[in-house]
């Protein structure tokens, strides 16, 4: 008898650490499944950020465009579901991902030491600049960070650009606004003298807005700032399959020719 529950014991303990080990490799490959099962990604972004998000009009009918969403359309194609956006304000869009209202944020998201705490991020697929957009007519006052002590310079809120004016010009006087068209429009009106952008999407919004250049003042970039896709904790398959296609656009050197056709659309749209 003694015997018998001995090996019921052992059954049992098996059973038990089988059933362990099957839960905690379900647990990593479930959201990849998840997706699947839904044929659906949903992405957060804040399509405000021309080239790689922002609105467009397709037929009278708005749509998001851009570099970023390039890539999900590919990332989608890759796991045979379609891509669905959803679109908020760049504060809430790594919350949008924590609170499980998003399978994955992709958004220009530079993946931060202080992000990685808290989500996972795939390979890099685009390396920024830190750059100072101003009105073109001061383009020549804004040669050096110096010159922008006790000035008004703003940041999207949120975004890591407020950390590089709160460090790198330490006099300035931070205005974080939500929306990246929003500084754009302080910066043309002159209630902000300088707004900190990342380059591609500084190159962007100046061709768009001819009043405005790129000053001479250099800021200091970090790799901190590489964007990549922000996705949950131990997302093991899905980052494999993410990162499968990132590299292979990488690669093709896909990424620049999205960013350069969106950068053009951008700005045709600009201009209508
Ligand atoms: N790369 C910066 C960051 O991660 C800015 C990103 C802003 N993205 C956007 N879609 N508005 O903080």
């Amino acid at each position: 008898m003694k015997k018998v529950f001995g090996l019921v014991g052992v059954a049992a303990l098996t059973f038990a650490l089988a059933a362990c080990g099957s839960s905690d490799k379900k647990e990593s490959s479930n959201q990849l499944k998840q997706i699947q099962d839904a044929k659906v990604l949903k992405v957060a972004t804040s399509a405000d950020f021309a080239p790689f998000e922002f609105h467009t009009k397709v037929n009278g009918k708005d749509k998001i465009v851009g570099a970023d969403v390039d890539l999900a359309n590919e990332i989608g194609k890759e796991l045979g579901v379609k891509v669905e956006f959803m679109d908020m304000e760049f504060n809430a869009v790594l919350t949008a991902l924590d609170q499980g209202k998003a399978d994955v944020a992709i958004s220009g998201i530079s993946a931060t030491d202080k992000r990685k705490k808290t989500f996972d991020f795939s390979e890099n697929y685009f390396v920024p600049e830190q750059l100072v957009v101003v009105k073109k007519e001061n383009a020549e006052k804004y040669a050096d960070v110096k010159a922008l002590a006790d000035k008004k310079v703003g940041a999207q809120k949120g975004s890591v650009q407020e950390s590089v004016v709160t460090s790198q010009l330490p006099k300035a006087q931070l205005v974080s606004l939500a929306k990246v068209p929003n500084l754009i429009v302080e910066v043309k009106q002159g209630s902000l003298d300088a707004l900190v952008l990342e380059s591609a999407v500084a190159k962007s919004y100046v061709e768009q807005n001819p009043e405005l250049a790129i000053a001479d003042a250099k800021l200091k970039s970090s790799d901190n700032e590489s964007y990549a896709i922000a996705l949950k904790k131990d997302s093991k398959e899905l980052k494999a399959k993410i990162n499968k296609v990132i590299n292979k656009l990488k690669d093709e050197d896909k990424i620049n020719e999205f960013i350069e056709k969106n950068t053009e659309l951008a700005d045709k749209q600009a201009s209508k």
